[in-house]
């Protein structure tokens, strides 16, 4: 399946999305090729009348949300979330994901985990039977130190590598690095976020565990709707 093949898959399923959506709510916008077309679809609906106010995850999102005429939500303190709608790099059975691949998992995590509600949209070749291996887990670090910060993620027993661009070390919108982390298996993604957020420097990760409460998938055959079992807490 080709690459525009998979970003009509992504389409289809972040239309039906936005069908969560209603009126009045405040949505968290997340980043990436799968959430710009939630973010023009809920552009669609806005023109059709929808009165929404969304939380960008990047800086890349609210300049989109703005071009489709999306209200923003002004202050960065604090909101009431009613659903948050994001792309994810991969997804396993039990919906728990990677994220990252575009580098705003941090802002990404902070406005999943203040939502009541966390929609994933993704095409079908994201979900996998176990995370790793086909992608590498991004890990969000402080610049200061992040050699010793990456010594000691590899004393662990992973691979990290610091995220480039264009020959220049990637930043993120909060100033951070990334080490994506080459893993072959990822038996317990609870457990794993837990060791690595436990070695100094690390900011977060991209384990986004037990928070996904609906997985949308564009897939060949039509788009699937799954519900995960109800948060906790
Ligand atoms: C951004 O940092 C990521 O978490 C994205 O949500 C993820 O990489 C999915 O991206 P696509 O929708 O572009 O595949």
């Amino acid at each position: 399946m080709n690459a525009s093949n998979l970003d009509e898959l992504k389409r289809q399923a972040a239309i039906k999305s936005v069908d969560f959506v209603r009126d009045g709510m405040v949505v968290g916008l997340g980043t990436g090729s799968t959430a710009k077309h939630v973010i023009i679809e809920l552009g669609e609906r806005v023109k059709q009348g929808l009165k929404i106010k969304g939380v960008p995850t990047s800086w890349e999102t609210a300049v989109l949300a703005h071009k489709h005429d999306v209200e923003l939500i002004e202050t960065e303190d604090e909101w009431s979330i009613d659903v948050t709608i994001d792309g994810a790099d991969q997804v396993d059975p039990q919906f728990n994901l990677i994220k990252g691949g575009g580098g705003a998992l941090l802002k990404e995590k902070v406005v999943a985990a203040a939502a009541r509600q966390l929609i994933i949209v993704v095409d079908h070749t994201k979900c996998v039977p176990r995370l790793g291996k086909t992608f590498p887990l991004p890990i969000e670090v402080v610049p200061f130190g992040w050699g010793s910060t990456a010594r000691q993620i590899e004393e662990l027993g992973y691979t990290v590598t610091l995220r480039k661009r264009d020959g220049h070390i990637y930043k993120t919108e909060a100033g951070h690095y990334i080490l994506d982390m080459q893993i072959e298996r990822i038996d317990n993604p609870a457990e794993l976020d837990v060791q690595l957020n436990a070695v100094p420097g690390v900011v977060e990760t991209g384990l986004f565990v037990g928070r996904t409460d609906v997985l949308i998938v564009g897939a060949p055959g039509g788009v699937e709707v799954k519900y995960a079992e109800p948060r906790r807490g």
